[in-house]
């Protein structure tokens, strides 16, 4: 057993980033709920509480049992849980005038403890909400900024710690150095790797499954790739059978591609079915995206039943196997405090009572993305092919937005901004949205960053804004139609051809490794009577994909792509999301 640090989760997307931290500093970290009780966190070598959406004067706040306190660990508040702590022990917490966010320059004022490592004065990601107006007995100030004081307090004794600030954003200097310091002080062991990760791995999976067999369904991305080769390795080919369900929704030959990586690195049992057509017709007048998924999770159930029926695996020998990664067990809303997001498609109802029941193995449940890509090259799959850009489980079926209305609304003149007649999926505030896109009237060649996340926080009705890059249509954009239509075959061949002109121009211009990930989306959107469709493009830059920043790239490229997919006489326009997450998603739907 590993020893382990806790993060508490307080309902902050950054949870996660904190934990993938705190592992990439050799310690096994995992998050727990805030409210776990202080005898089931014994044996833990360090706790940290996170930072969340709420203020501790809410009435509903979530707090942690105070006993963590009388445990003996150290103790790391960041943000939320640095003000929580401070209420908690007895010091005073004010709540702040304003909210806002941004980069300060914090003076430590004593290089001890967390700052060890840490120069006088460094750039830290504020959170400027409560503040803490006089701290506990024990603690003493050891950083401030201009506008906050107690930025930072420690209590050497206790070797308590409160950060006002997040260490765990890259945007923070030395955050690094903050958490190795406090592992430190921790004095807990660093054991965890990938190397030691396989090698335990390997042997629980061999006892779970003792001399039964795993049933795996691999969807073609990077994560349940990873998992069939990880299982293959332990288990041997006879003993896991790989299904990949085509459901029509993927990329242009992608299962073809995923079967090839995976045979060229060895692991070789893995089956196609081509069940598009049933998958289609189940989408069939299906408009929200919440629906959408659970009909392609539901479905991707059955055929597995089907299958498994036609290939007389007797249910007694046989245990499902799923490539769930750590993020998507708490995106549905694994933890109490962090609200739900969307349902992900590995944890629907049916999936659930069997993962209650024990009969579904989950081998890399406790990675993160990065650690997944690390494990799939030390198996020896393909860089190409542990590096292709994350791509969702359902597909191609978050990414082609369906409409049951015909709509077009004209543009006031004049306006720098136009909301569109469709929507798309948002997170604001740690909540999920449902929102218009606006239309932004300047040039897509402009840094419009700053426009986009000024414009989505003053205006309830939008969640995203987009820019125009090409069009097939005369004049400036002057109204904008939305048609009735759902998920067909034709729509999404017209999708997997923007999709791959998009991936193989990436790989031209030399761009693939510059962005994190890039979906494509195809939106039943016009403008100016010019009927057909418009392609979206959404290239970000992330490194969990808990939160990301609309990625800039040159020009040149998006030139290049929309000349090329504009030659489909079905699409119209090519747009272009300079939406960050939040307040957008990386996807649409
Ligand atoms: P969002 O859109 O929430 O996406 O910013 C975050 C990451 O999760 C992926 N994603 C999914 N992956 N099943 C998956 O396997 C899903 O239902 C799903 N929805 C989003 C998304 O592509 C991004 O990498």
């Amino acid at each position: 057993m590993h020893e382990k640090v806790v993060v508490l989760d307080f309902g902050g997307q950054y949870a996660h980033l904190i934990a993938n931290r705190i592992r990439r500093l050799g310690v096994y970290s995992e998050i727990q709920d805030a409210e776990m009780p202080a005898d089931q966190l014994k044996s833990y070598k360090g706790i940290i509480l996170s930072g969340g959406p709420q203020s501790v004067y809410d009435k509903d706040s979530p707090k942690c049992d105070p006993a963590i306190f009388n445990l003996g660990v150290p103790v790391l508040g960041i943000c939320y849980g640095h003000q929580l702590m401070q209420q908690l022990l007895g010091g005073k917490v004010v709540p702040g005038k304003t909210k806002e966010y941004g980069l300060s320059a914090l003076r430590i004022k004593q290089p001890v403890g967390i700052f060890r490592k840490t120069p006088s004065s460094i750039k830290a990601w504020m959170s400027h909400g409560d503040t803490v107006e006089a701290p506990a007995g024990g603690f003493e100030e050891i950083a401030a900024t201009d506008d906050c004081k107690n930025s930072a307090l420690m209590d050497p004794k206790r070797r308590f710690f409160g950060l006002q600030f997040h260490p765990e954003v890259t945007h923070t200097e030395h955050g690094m150095d903050i958490f190795d310091q406090f592992l430190a002080i921790c004095k807990v062991t660093r054991d965890w790797s990938i190397e030691q990760f396989i090698e335990e791995e390997i042997k629980s999976i061999k006892k779970k499954i003792g001399d039964k067999k795993v049933f795996l369904l691999v969807s073609g991305g990077v994560d349940s790739s990873v998992c069939f080769a990880l299982l293959e390795k332990a288990l041997g080919k006879k003993r896991v059978y790989g299904l990949c369900v085509d459901h029509g929704l993927m990329r242009k030959d992608e299962a073809g591609q995923v079967k090839k990586y995976l045979a060229q690195a060895g692991f070789e049992n893995l089956h196609v079915v081509d069940k598009s057509e049933e998958f289609l017709s189940a989408l069939t007048g299906k408009i929200d995206p919440e629906e959408k998924r659970t009909i392609i999770g539901d479905l991707f159930w059955k055929v597995k039943e089907d299958e498994a029926e036609r290939l007389e695996l007797n249910p007694d020998e046989w245990i499902m196997g799923q490539g769930t990664i750590y993020p998507d067990t708490i995106e549905t809303g694994g933890t109490k405090h962090a609200s739900k997001i969307k349902t992900h498609h590995n944890r629907v109802d049916l999936m659930q009572e069997m993962i209650n029941a024990g009969k579904v193995i989950e081998p890399i449940a406790q990675l993160y993305k990065d650690e997944v890509r690390e494990l799939g090259e030390k198996l020896g799959l393909p860089h190409a092919m542990v590096w292709r850009h994350p791509f969702p489980g359902p597909g191609l079926g978050v990414r082609i937005l369906c409409s049951g209305e015909e709509k077009t609304v004209e543009f006031k003149s004049g306006s720098d901004y136009h909301i569109l007649p469709i929507k798309s999926v948002g997170v604001q505030g740690d909540f999920r949205t449902y929102r218009h896109p606006a239309l932004l009237m300047a040039s897509a060649k402009e840094d419009n960053e700053r426009t986009a996340t000024d414009l989505v926080n003053s205006n309830p009705d939008i969640n995203r804004a987009v820019t125009l890059v090409g069009g097939n249509f005369e004049g400036k954009a002057a109204k904008a139609s939305v048609k009735k239509c759902f998920v067909t075959s034709e729509r999404v061949r017209i999708l997997q051809t923007a999709d791959d002109i998009v991936t193989r121009v990436l790989h031209e211009m030399d761009l693939y490794g510059a962005v994190w990930q890039f979906p494509v989306v195809l939106a039943p959107l016009s403008f100016n009577g010019a009927g057909g469709e418009s392609i979206i493009l959404r290239p970000v830059e992330s490194i969990d994909a808990m939160s990301a920043s609309a990625a800039k790239l040159p020009w040149e490229f998006y030139e290049k792509v929309s000349a090329e997919i504009l030659k489909d006489d079905r699409v119209s326009a090519v747009l272009l999301d300079v939406t960050n997450k939040p307040p957008g998603t990386i996807e649409w739907e």
